[in-house]
């Protein structure tokens, strides 16, 4: 494989690894996030691309190695470093101590967590659909604790720090970017 990962590279290395349909969307819709910030950012779409949708690579194979798998895997096809510190980094403070420094970091470290919640909101509502909800919607599920307990509120809000960018706008950023890809992460629903 290159050092640098096409997009048809990543998703074939991706679906090796991971069979699983919710950890593929969860995939998929990181993707489609960290293109959508990259355009905002100037950052590289492919790059940012490739590194939301392998960002959990080894998870569904090796959870209790989670990031230090996927960083072997990834050293062992020639991948280039800068794909996996990332995807070391999103796990910063849990599975890694490699801090998200560079703004694609920063952004797939804080929309990680953050797509978790909002997947969880769509599917809440009458029409299960990314296309409709609003940014009010998902802040009352972030407050609500009990909803959805699994996705880590102070990660988000620590990458809201990172990114110098209040939650309203991170929201509405990131429902903007899961929207491209809503049919494909099973989130157009019945509208
Ligand atoms: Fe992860
Ligand atoms: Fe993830």
């Amino acid at each position: 494989m290159e050092k640098i990962i096409t997009r048809q590279c990543a998703w074939e290395l991706l679906k090796e690894y991971t069979k699983t349909p919710a950890l593929r969307s969860h995939a998929l819709a990181v993707e489609a996030v960290m293109r959508y910030f990259a355009g905002i950012y100037g950052g590289d779409e492919e790059l940012w691309g490739a590194v939301g949708l392998l960002h959990d690579l080894d998870y569904e194979m090796f959870p209790q190695e989670h990031c230090i798998k996927s960083a072997r895997i990834m050293e062992g096809l020639g991948i280039d470093s800068v794909y996996i510190r990332a995807v070391m980094s999103h796990a910063y403070g849990i599975c890694t101590d490699v801090r998200p420094e560079s703004q694609m970091e920063k952004v797939l470290y804080t929309v990680d967590e953050l797509t978790g919640l909002i997947n969880a909101a769509c599917l809440m509502r009458p029409s299960k659909s990314v296309l409709d909800i609003e940014v009010k919607s998902v802040k009352k599920k972030f407050r609500d604790k009990s909803f959805a307990a699994g996705v880590n509120r102070d990660t988000i809000l620590n990458g809201c720090h990172m990114l110098n960018m209040d939650l309203d706008e991170i929201i509405r950023l990131t429902i903007c970017g899961m929207r491209e890809a809503a049919e494909d992460i099973g989130l157009k629903g019945s509208l």
